[in-house]
C-alpha cells in the first residue's frame, strides 16, 4: 500500500492568505525588536516590548502560557539553544541573542526568529551566526512541490558540518496553521531523497539551531531553557514558509533588513 502523508495538512487559499497576515505581523514585531536592542537591555524589557507590540496589532503572543511557558517571547543568549525565559539578565557587548516571536491572529499562528549581535561580535560568534543564517537559506532553497522533507535537513547538515559547526537534533521545525505545532516534524539533519514528498500548500517552519561545539543540549532546572552541554555558542534563525510549485514563499519575509543581525552579507563571499 502506498504510504501517504495523510497527517500533513494542505492549506486552502484562504488559509494561506490568513497565514500571510499573521506571519507579516510577527515579522514586523521582530524588525521592531531589532530597533530596541542595545547593551544593558534586559530580556524582561525585550519581553515587555514584544508583549505590548503584539497586543497593539490585535494579536496574541502564542508563547504566553503555552504548556506553562511564562512569557510572551523566547530570548536565548549565547550558550542558550532555545526557549530562554525572559528575566533580569541584561545583554552585554559581544553577546548574541535569539528572539523568537510567535503571534496568533484571526486563529492562525505565525512563527519567526533571528539571532542578533549586541555590539561587536568576536570571530566565533560571527561564525556560528552566519553559518546558521546561511543554513536556513540553503534549507529553504530545497523546498518545492515534489521535493522530499529530508532534502531540507540534508542541505542544512551538509553545510553546517562542512563549516565545523553542529546541528541540534533535540528540537525541530514544525507544521503550523491553526495550531502552534503540527505535522510534520522538520528535522535539520537528514538524507537527500528521504521522507515524505512536499506538496504545494503545506506550511511549516524551518528553524535550525546551530552550535559552535557539540550538538548535545541539556534543559536547565526551570524546565525550559535549553543550553549546549559544552556551553559553546548556539544560534538560530526561523521562517514560516508555504510550499509552492516551483519553490517556497517565505511568509515571515521581512520588508526591511535587521540592522543588529544582517551585518555581514558577504561572510561567505
Ligand atoms: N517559537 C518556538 C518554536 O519555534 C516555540 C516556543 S514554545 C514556548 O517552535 F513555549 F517556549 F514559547
Ligand atoms: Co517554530
Ligand atoms: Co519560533
Amino acid at each position: 500500500m502506498r504510504v501517504r502523508n495523510r497527517k500533513i495538512e494542505l492549506k486552502s487559499p484562504a488559509d494561506i492568505e490568513a497565514m500571510r497576515v499573521v506571519c507579516q505581523l510577527a515579522a514586523d514585531t521582530l524588525c521592531k525588536v531589532d530597533g530596541i536592542l542595545r547593551p544593558g537591555i534586559t530580556t524582561e524589557e525585550i519581553n515587555a516590548f514584544v508583549h505590548e507590540d503584539t497586543l497593539a496589532k490585535g494579536a496574541v503572543p502564542a508563547p504566553l502560557n503555552y504548556r506553562g511557558f511564562p512569557k510572551s517571547t523566547c530570548t536565548s543568549i549565547n550558550e542558550v539553544v532555545c526557549h530562554g525565559i525572559p528575566g533580569s539578565r541584561a545583554v552585554e557587548p559581544g553577546d548574541i541573542i535569539n528572539v523568537d516571536i510567535t503571534h496568533i491572529f484571526d486563529g492562525y499562528y505565525g512563527d519567526t526568529s533571528a539571532t542578533f549581535y549586541i555590539g561587536e561580535p568576536n570571530d566565533e560568534a560571527k561564525h556560528v551566526v552566519e553559518v546558521c543564517r546561511r543554513s536556513l537559506e540553503l534549507g529553504m532553497a530545497q523546498v518545492r512541490d515534489g521535493a522530499r522533507l529530508g532534502d531540507i535537513g540534508a542541505a542544512i547538515q551538509e553545510f553546517v558540518e562542512g563549516h565545523g559547526c553542529s546541528v541540534v537534533r533535540d528540537f525541530v521545525g514544525h507544521g503550523i496553521g491553526r495550531k502552534f505545532h503540527m505535522e510534520p516534524m522538520v528535522s535539520h539533519v537528514g538524507k537527500f531523497g528521504n521522507g515524505p514528498k512536499l506538496k504545494t500548500g503545506m506550511i511549516f517552519t524551518i528553524e535550525p539551531m546551530i552550535n559552535l561545539g557539540k550538538a548535545d543540549v541539556e534543559i536547565l532546572d526551570d524546565g525550559w531553557t535549553a543550553v549546549t552541554t559544552d556551553r559553546s555558542l548556539s544560534a538560530q534563525f526561523e521562517h514560516t514558509i508555504v510550499v509552492t510549485d516551483t519553490g517556497c514563499e517565505i511568509l515571515t519575509e521581512r520588508n526591511r533588513p535587521l540592522l543588529q543581525s544582517e551585518r555581514y552579507p558577504d561572510y561567505f563571499g
